[in-house]
């Protein structure tokens, strides 16, 4: 499961500008502000490799990252975030929707769901879409070190709410990890569980 080579190979605005090998890959999809970069980063152990900034709305473009020559990490623009005008929006559900449903060596979409807040409707939006359309998804909940561990924390809250909250979209409640770029926490478990899912 380690990471021992990463390189960037291309930024697409269409989903038909995208690599056309046939390795496996994983999107990184979630609000804007969630942590997509820094979780990136934080899996490759390299600070700035995909540029994270504390404006929203940095990466707009669909990135390809190419891991030990054998498969990809993929960083999408963040949805949601507030000052995005209508035609924004628009582009973003639409270009992005169409990678997830043409994009046929997509393995799983890692939604990443900020844990120091409650449940977001936007959030609620996308899992209930890519469960409706049958997407392979993993939940992978960020910022766990806002929030103080422990039995009964509000972090723990917030999970199990939003757990509840999308159960009706899936069948099978997808796969979930907590983590978070400050402290390492789930960095290796979301890379062993990646591993598991491409079978090697
Ligand atoms: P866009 O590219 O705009 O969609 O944002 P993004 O999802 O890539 O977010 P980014 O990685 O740029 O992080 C946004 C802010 O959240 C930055 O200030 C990060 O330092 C912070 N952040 C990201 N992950 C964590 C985390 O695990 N814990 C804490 N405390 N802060 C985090
Ligand atoms: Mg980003």
């Amino acid at each position: 499961a380690k990471i021992k080579q990463v390189e960037f190979v291309k930024s697409s605005a269409r989903a038909r500008d995208c690599p056309k090998d046939e390795r496996p890959e994983f999107a990184i999809v979630g609000r804007s502000n969630v942590g997509k970069s820094s979780l990136i980063n934080s899996l490759v152990k390299k600070k700035e490799f995909a540029l994270t900034s504390k404006k929203p709305g940095k990466t707009q473009l669909i990135n390809h990252f190419l891991v030990n020559k054998s498969w990809y990490i993929v960083d999408l623009p963040g949805y949601g975030f507030a000052n995005a005008s209508q035609s924004m929006r628009t582009d973003w559900s639409s270009f992005t929707k169409g990678y997830f449903l043409n994009r046929d060596t997509l393995v799983s979409v890692m939604l990443l769901i900020d844990a120091s807040v409650p449940p977001q409707q936007i959030d609620l939006d996308c899992a209930n879409w890519l469960g409706r359309n049958n997407i392979a998804v993993t939940f992978v909940f960020t910022k766990c070190d806002k929030v103080k561990g422990g039995k009964g924390s509000r972090k723990d809250e917030n999970i199990k709410q939003f757990q509840e909250l999308i159960s009706k979209y899936y069948q099978e409640p997808p796969p979930w990890i907590m983590t978070s770029c400050v402290t390492g926490l789930g960095r290796d478990e979301l890379l062993l569980h990646m591993s598991q899912l491409r079978n090697y």
